[in-house]
């Protein structure tokens, strides 16, 4: 496989973007949403990213291809949450497994250090051991588990917060 390019996102990515999310609200578990977004919902949350650098969107890309990804977003809309993050990521299932994932949450997480957050939060159902295992992996720590807030398939879902707490500025 070519090697992968981390970047900012660009609006010629959505289509991509949108095909990858729209396939994981479809197959999977990690979005409690069940149907695809409409157009017009993947434009509007473009131009709220646009439109605030501290929710900047990344892109992995694999010979020219969007291979994946990743975002933060304010975990709550209210001001005192204005030092958290939540962070998302999507790997297109054709590139699974290769060691994408990690560097592209990697480059939001430090974009998130860089712009003075003081945590960042994944907010992940309880069986996605891959993006439970990711997380880990970047230093995240289990701060919470909230048993059956979800439902999708047929079944009772758990969700997990992971979460990476930077130093208090100026620490
Ligand atoms: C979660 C996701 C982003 C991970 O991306 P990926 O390309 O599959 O993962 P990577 O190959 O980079 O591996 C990530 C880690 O998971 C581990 N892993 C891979 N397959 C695994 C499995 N079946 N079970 C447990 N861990 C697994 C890897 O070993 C790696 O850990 P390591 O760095 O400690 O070795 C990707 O699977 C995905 O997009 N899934 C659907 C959407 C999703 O779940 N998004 C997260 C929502 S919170």
């Amino acid at each position: 496989m070519e090697e992968a390019i981390i970047r900012p996102a660009r609006e010629s990515d959505l289509p991509q973007i949108h095909a990858i999310y729209n396939d994981a609200v479809l197959t999977t578990t990690a979005t409690w949403d069940y149907e695809p977004w409409p157009w017009e919902t993947r434009l509007a949350w473009w131009q709220e990213h646009e439109a605030d650098p501290t929710c900047p969107v990344f892109v992995s890309e694999v010979a020219g291809d969007v291979a994946g990804f990743a975002y933060l977003s304010w975990f709550r809309s209210k001001i005192g949450y204005r030092f958290t993050r939540e962070d998302t990521i999507y790997i297109d299932p054709a590139y699974q497994g290769k060691g994408l994932a990690r560097p592209l949450l990697s480059r939001a997480v430090e974009t998130a250090r860089a712009d003075g957050m003081r945590a960042v939060l994944g907010v992940i159902e309880a069986s996605n051991e891959r993006s439970i295992r990711l997380h880990k992996g970047l230093g995240f720590v289990e701060t919470a588990r909230l048993p059956a807030t979800g439902f999708k398939f047929g079944r009772w879902l758990d969700c997990v917060y992971l979460q990476l707490l930077f130093p208090e500025p100026g620490a």
